[in-house]
């Protein structure tokens, strides 16, 4: 999907991940989402701005695979293409994920997680009114000590949840 592609192919956008992901590399994370969506109840949907955009980015609920403290969880997470940044759109969409998540799959809970110096990404998770306690924070198993998005910081929602 050339759309997707381009997003995960901005420098911009990816920031505060390891690296940008090439055509293949995003072809095939598009393959694991739509399987992912095809075979459970949720997973990260895209998003379309009515009259702006069919396809902004994604938001939506995973469940991740590496070993941390907080492990088997589900999370939420969030990336946007730069046109489509600061005007609420990832606060708005996120609130519908978390919606759905407590009201319809009815969770007990919903992580979110990201780089500690993603302040963006942990804007949102503040806007959301998740929580955040200091002795959550990890380091990310896949990369190494001294890198410097190694550092994680987690957050959590529970319900009742508000929009
Ligand atoms: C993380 C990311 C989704 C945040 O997007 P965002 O647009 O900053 O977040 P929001 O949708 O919550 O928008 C809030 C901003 O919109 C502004 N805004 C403008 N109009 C608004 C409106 N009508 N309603 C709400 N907010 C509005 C807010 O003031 C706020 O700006 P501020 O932070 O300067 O105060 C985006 O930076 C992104 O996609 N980054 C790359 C991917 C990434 O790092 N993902 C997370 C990895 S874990």
């Amino acid at each position: 999907m050339p759309a997707f592609a381009e997003l995960n192919a901005d420098p911009q956008v990816m920031r505060y991940f390891p690296a940008v992901l090439d055509r293949q590399a995003s072809d095939a994370l598009a393959a694991r989402i739509r399987d992912r969506l095809d075979t459970t109840q949720f997973g990260f949907w895209a998003v379309q701005i009515t009259g702006v955009t069919d396809f902004a980015g994604f938001i939506g609920l995973s469940v991740p695979s590496f070993d941390a403290p907080f492990m088997p969880c589900v999370e939420i997470g969030w990336r946007l293409a730069r046109p489509y940044w600061k005007m609420g759109y990832a606060s708005e969409g996120a609130r519908a994920a978390l919606a759905y998540a407590f009201d319809t799959l009815r969770l007990p809970q919903v992580v979110a997680y990201t780089a500690a110096i993603n302040t963006p990404s942990i804007l949102v998770m503040q806007r959301l009114g998740m929580r955040h306690h200091a002795s959550d924070d990890f380091g990310h198993p896949a990369l190494p000590e001294g890198h410097p998005l190694r550092q994680h910081v987690l957050y959590r929602a529970t319900p009742p949840f508000t929009r």
